[in-house]
C-alpha cells in the first residue's frame, strides 16, 4: 500500500513538473512516505530524518515532507522533534502534495493530517507508461524496476474498520471506505492499455469490500468476488492478485474465485497472525483456530495449487508457552509456502498496548527465531515440489546470460542461460532446483 502511494505521490507529482531525481545530493525535495506498523519502521524514519537535518543545513533549499504514517500518527509533534521537516501529509492528503508543498514553501512546517469520515479515494489515473513499456519490449536498457512496468498495484479500499487490538492502521488510515467499481475498472483498462500484464487488488482487508459504502452507479451491492469477476474480464490481462484478507469474511464465493477465474493466480496471502484461540480472541481478530483451518481446506479444495502464505506476531501480550506452541502446531498443519513473522510491538492508541502482561524482549526473539527457523524448512520442503514441473513465468529481467521471472504462484525463479526474451513476456520453464526463497529452471 505504501509504494502504490508513493506511486499516487510521484504521478501527481509529475503533473505539476517535478522530476524524479536520482541522488540526494541533487534532489530539491525528499519525500518519506512512512510506515508505522511497528516501533522499528518509525526508528528508521527517525533516524533518517536525523541524517537530513545535516543535508538541510548545507542546503536550504530543499524541502523536506514526511508523508504516511508516521506523518498521521504524529502530526504536529513531528516538528516538536524534527523543526528542519517544511510538509507532513497525512495519509488522505497526499493526492494534493503538489498544492501543499507549494504551501509549505511560504509557510515552513505546514501540516495537512485532516481526516474526514466519508472520504472518498480520488479519481486519480495512472500516468500512462506505454513509453516505457515500448522501450523495455524494444530492448533498450531502461533504468527502473523493469517489473514494475508489467506489475502494478491498484488500490480497492481504503482504511479499516476492524480494530485488531495490537494495530494501528485503523488510527493512521482512517474508516474504512470502498473504491467504487467503475474508477476501480477504468484504472485497470488504462494500466493494461498501457502494457501492464499483471495488477495486484490492494485493501487492508478486501473481504469487506462494497459492505460500508455503496460502490456502483445503480446502488445495488457488489462483493469483492463480484469485483474480481469484473475486473478478470479487461482483455489482456493475464494475471490478478490481491491483498490483504481477514479470514473472519472469507466467504466461500471468493474461495470458489480461485476455481472459477482463469487469471486469478493461485496464490493466497491469509494472515492468520497466532495459533492460539486464547491468543486470537485477545487480539480481536474474531475467528478461531479450527475456523482458520477449514478455511484453509476448502481453499484447497476449489484450488489444490494454491501457495499460502501468512502473517504472524509472536509475543503478543500474556502469549504463553502453550500459545505459542499452538502457532508452531499450526505452521506443521498448513505448511505455508512463505510467512512473514513478526515480533509484537506496541502501538500507540491500541488496545494491547495497555494490556499488561508483556512478553520479554527475550522470550520473543526466541520465539521469532524458532518459528522462522521450522518456517525456512517447510519453505525448502515446498518449493521442491515443483522440482520437475513446468511452469509459466512472467519475464521481469533478462541479462546475456540469465533471467529472472515469476510464476503465478509468485515464486521468483532463476535461469543461467541464454534466452531470446524480453521483461513482460510469458516463457515456459522446467524447474530443476529449489532453495528457501527462490527456484531455479530451464527454458523448455
Ligand atoms: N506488532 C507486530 N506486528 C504487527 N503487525 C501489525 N501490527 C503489529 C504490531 N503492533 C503485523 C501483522 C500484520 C502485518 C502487516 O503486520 O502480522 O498482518
Ligand atoms: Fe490492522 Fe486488523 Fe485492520 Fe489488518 S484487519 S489492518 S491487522 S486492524
Amino acid at each position: 500500500m505504501n509504494e502504490r502511494d508513493s506511486e499516487i505521490m510521484s504521478q501527481s507529482l509529475s503533473m505539476h513538473g517535478y522530476v524524479e531525481g536520482m541522488d540526494l545530493e541533487s534532489a530539491d525535495l525528499v519525500i518519506l512516505n512512512t510506515c508505522s506498523i511497528r516501533a522499528k519502521a518509525e526508528q528508521k524514519v527517525m533516524s533518517l530524518l536525523g541524517m537530513l537535518r545535516k543535508v538541510k543545513l548545507a542546503k536550504p533549499d530543499m524541502q523536506i515532507c514526511v508523508a504516511g504514517c508516521v506523518a498521521q500518527q504524529e502530526g504536529e509533534h513531528l516538528l516538536e522533534r524534527m523543526p528542519h521537516v517544511d510538509l507532513v501529509v497525512g495519509t488522505q492528503n497526499i493526492y494534493n502534495i503538489g498544492e501543499l508543498l507549494d504551501l509549505a514553501r511560504t509557510r515552513p512546517g505546514y501540516v495537512a493530517v485532516a481526516m474526514q469520515e466519508n472520504y472518498d479515494i480520488p479519481r486519480l489515473m495512472p500516468a500512462r507508461n506505454e513509453k516505457i513499456s515500448e522501450r523495455l519490449q524494444a530492448g533498450d536498457d531502461v533504468k527502473l524496476s523493469k517489473s514494475a512496468v508489467f506489475r502494478k498495484f491498484v488500490t480497492i479500499m481504503q482504511g479499516c474498520n476492524n480494530y485488531c487490538a495490537y494495530c494501528v492502521v485503523p488510527y493512521t488510515r482512517g474508516r474504512e471506505i470502498s473504491r467504487k467499481v467503475n474508477d476501480i475498472i477504468e484504472e485497470v483498462k488504462v494500466l493494461v492499455e498501457s502494457g501492464v500484464k499483471e495488477i495486484t487488488l490492494l485493501g487492508q482487508n478486501v473481504n469487506s469490500y462494497g459492505k460500508t459504502n455503496i460502490v456502483t452507479e445503480n446502488g445495488l451491492p457488489c462483493s469483492f468476488a463480484d469485483l474480481l469477476h469484473k475486473v478478470a474480464e479487461t482483455e489482456g490481462l493475464a494475471r490478478l492478485r490481491f491483498t490483504t484478507s481477514n479470514p473472519k469474511d472469507l466467504s466461500d464465493e471468493l474461495m470458489r474465485s480461485f476455481r472459477d477465474i482463469p487469471s486469478l493466480c493461485p496464490q493466497f496471502h491469509l494472515p492468520v497472525q497466532a495459533g492460539s484461540d486464547a491468543v486470537l480472541k485477545r487480539m480481536n481478530r474474531k475467528y478461531s483456530v479450527a475456523q482458520y483451518l477449514d478455511l484453509v481446506d476448502r481453499l484447497r479444495e476449489y484450488c489444490p495449487e494454491i501457495a499460502l502464505s501468512t502473517d504472524i506476531i509472536v509475543g503478543f501480550p500474556g502469549e504463553t508457552e502453550e500459545d505459542f506452541q499452538g502457532t508452531m502446531d499450526l505452521l506443521d498443519k498448513v505448511r505455508y509456502h512463505g510467512s512473514f513473522s513478526f515480533k509484537y510491538s506496541d502501538r500507540p492508541g491500541t488496545r494491547a498496548s495497555d494490556f499488561s502482561d508483556k512478553v520479554t524482549e527475550e522470550v520473543k526473539t526466541a520465539r521469532l527465531m524458532r518459528f522462522q527457523s521450522r518456517q525456512d524448512e517447510i519453505s525448502l520442503e515446498r518449493n521442491r515440489e515443483y522440482i520437475g514441473r513446468v511452469k509459466d513465468i512472467m519475464v521481469e529481467d533478462v541479462g546475456p546470460e540469465s533471467l529472472k521471472g515469476r510464476t503465478d504462484t509468485n515464486h521468483i525463479v532463476h535461469l543461467h542461460e541464454h534466452v531470446v526474451a524480453k521483461p513482460g513476456d510469458f516463457i515456459d520453464v522446467e524447474i530443476y532446483h529449489a532453495g528457501q526463497h527462490s527456484l531455479k529452471g530451464k527454458i523448455v
